[in-house]
């Protein structure tokens, strides 16, 4: 499986795969109704712009296994910084070295455009797959989505 640049075409693949990655990692760590809320509607315009824009993915023959984004104008971000967003993998792919693979990418990635720290808002359930990756300086956060309901999340950091 290889991972390369996504394209709008698989935008749609990429928004089903982020649905069922969130609904079943992040199950337990959060309440129902804002899982529900965050997973729900159709596929948008702007979602599809990012994922032309910013996003890769690890494609498993015609299908997608798990996708990444690296975003570089974040407006949070400080000189040299960009951020990771977007690591979801298939659930039933889960726990083979798909999400370390992806982060390896984006890390190799982000030293060739001149990067040299990467910053994330992670969700509770994915803190120790960060720590594993190499991610620290850990500080509590909160994501506001535009939705209407806010998620506790963990700030961290690594220096590339
Ligand atoms: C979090 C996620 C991206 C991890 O991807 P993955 O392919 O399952 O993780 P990997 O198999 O690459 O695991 C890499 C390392 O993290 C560790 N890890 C992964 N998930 C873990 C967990 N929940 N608890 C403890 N360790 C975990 C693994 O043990 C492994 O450690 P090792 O390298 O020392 O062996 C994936 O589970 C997912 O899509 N979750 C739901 C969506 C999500 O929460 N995304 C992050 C949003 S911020």
């Amino acid at each position: 499986m290889e991972i390369v640049k996504a394209y709008a075409e698989d935008a749609q693949a990429i928004w089903d795969l982020r649905n069922k990655a969130i609904l079943a990692g992040c199950k337990g760590y959060y309440d129902e109704l804002s899982l529900a809320r965050w997973t729900e509607g159709e596929l948008t315009e702007s979602f599809t712009a990012v994922v032309a824009r910013d996003f890769y993915v690890m494609k498993d023959g015609a299908g997608v296994a798990g996708c990444i984004m690296l975003d570089v104008s974040h407006p949070a971000l400080r000189k040299g910084e960009a951020q990771l967003e977007a690591v979801f993998v298939a659930p039933d792919m889960m726990g083979h070295g798909i999400g370390k693979r992806l982060v390896a990418f984006i890390e190799a990635l982000a030293l060739k455009e001149g990067i040299n720290r990467l910053r994330l808002e992670s969700t509770l359930n994915a803190v120790p797959f960060y720590r594993a990756c190499g991610f620290g300086e850990e500080q509590s956060s909160l994501y506001h989505s535009p939705r209407g309901f806010s998620l506790e999340c963990c700030r961290m950091y690594k220096n590339l």
